[in-house]
């Protein structure tokens, strides 16, 4: 086990060179190592303390070591941690009971991860269209992010992402964010449904506009198409309110979560209208890992805490979009609530890494665009320091 005084006894860079020789090169790591957190901060294995405010891309939404979620685990781990889905799970059934009571939905299926629960969303939308005899065509957006198993990958718009790992499953229609017009022609019998973020997270923070995404609702209900939104990064109080969607009114057919669902704790799910979600019958889905009981026993604890600090959140987005726009070299700040993108007049990545140099983590999502995600507890003082260091990296 890894104590505190072994983790200690090595320097950030002695864990960076380690990295290199054991694990595989498909990520960018900063050589920073973390011993533990508090909150919205950070402390690296040499005794320095950081500002986290990319909460591990949009996932640690109560911070780190949150009293509440470390004792409900705790608590669960004490218990039992898995029996598998061949048995009933209590755990699971809160999970999903908050679930519906939150969104509207009907119907809850778990999994560990956005890239799964887009999977099954997609296989839910083949299957409800086999039935409903519609074509098996899935509408979706260029510079969507959807994750990175075969099927999320085929429906996420950025051809990079593809490059190396075709044949890719068919069937998806890639069409511009934000015009209407574009995605009404698509639209026909063939289409089984449209998957759409209501922010674009990966895609560097674009928020779809009311007439678009309710366009889409309406295009999608004329036809008996499914209308499905991934709310992996948007979704859980990071854009003030539960869910994204209840800040334009929408009513989902399909909704997938992950990230800030489980604290930290790896929890996926899709909600769905219980017509639809009934197409998947036993056999046709499943996920060992899926709803175990040390992932919804967090679940139930960030759902429970989330819903409590809604108003906080929405005041410190309001001092963090209002500090960022007066710093310099800002020339545009969108998103919602703690989800926000900084465009800059200079690339983003050397400020970046200046920032990380003056212990504030954030992250640059495109080659001009900050993305910011800190933990939904973040404190006013956090957010006045973060935006100090900020702004002195920027005047640099
Ligand atoms: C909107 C969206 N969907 C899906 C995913 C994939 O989630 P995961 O990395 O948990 O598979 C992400 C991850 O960034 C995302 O932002």
């Amino acid at each position: 086990m890894l104590t505190w005084e072994s983790l200690t006894m090595q320097t950030n860079e002695h864990y960076a060179k380690e990295a290199e020789e054991c694990l595989f090169a498909n990520y960018k790591r900063a050589p920073v190592a973390f011993t533990h957190g508090r909150g919205a901060r950070l402390f690296d294995v040499e005794g320095k303390s950081y500002l986290d405010f990319i909460g591990g891309v949009a996932v640690s939404s109560l911070g780190h070591a949150h009293p509440a979620l470390v004792r409900a685990i705790t608590h669960q781990a004490e218990r039992y941690l898995h029996v598998s889905n061949l048995y009933q799970l209590p755990e699971q059934i809160r999970a999903a009971q908050a679930l519906t009571r939150i969104s509207g939905l009907d119907r809850v299926f778990f999994c560990n991860s956005g890239t799964e629960a887009n999977e099954a969303a997609l296989k839910l939308a083949r299957k409800h269209a086999v039935e409903h005899g519609r074509g098996h065509r899935i509408l979706v957006a260029e510079n969507s992010f959807h994750g990175r198993t075969m099927g999320a990958l085929a429906a996420t718009g950025n051809p990079a992402y593809h490059k190396g790992f075709e044949p890719l499953p068919e069937g998806f229609t890639f069409l511009p964010y934000n015009q209407l017009a574009a995605w009404q022609q698509a639209m026909g019998p063939d289409v089984a449904a449209v998957l759409v973020e209501p922010i674009q997270g990966e895609g560097g923070v674009v928020p779809g506009t009311l007439e678009f995404l309710h366009g889409l609702e309406l295009m999608c209900r004329k036809q008996g198409a499914l209308f499905m939104l991934d709310e992996v990064q948007t979704g859980i109080g990071r854009t003030g309110a539960m869910l994204n969607f209840h800040t334009h009114g929408l009513l989902p057919d399909v909704v997938t979560l992950a990230k800030g669902l489980g604290g930290g704790v790896p929890v996926g799910a899709v909600l769905a209208r219980a017509e639809a979600a009934a197409v998947l019958v036993p056999g046709t889905h499943g996920c060992t890992f899926g709803g175990n009981a040390l992932a919804c026993a967090a679940a139930c604890v960030v759902l429970e805490e989330v819903e409590q600090i809604l108003p906080e959140v929405e005041l410190r987005s309001r001092q963090l979009v209002g500090g960022l726009k007066a710093l310099p070299k800002v020339k545009e700040v969108r998103g919602a609530g703690l989800l926000l993108g900084v465009e800059l007049e200079v690339e983003a990545k050397p400020v970046e890494l200046a920032c990380l140099q003056q212990q504030l983590m954030l992250n640059a999502v495109r080659s001009h665009t900050l993305r910011l995600a800190p933990p939904l507890v973040v404190t006013q003082l956090d957010v006045e320091e973060a935006l100090e260091i900020l702004g002195r990296v920027l005047a640099g």
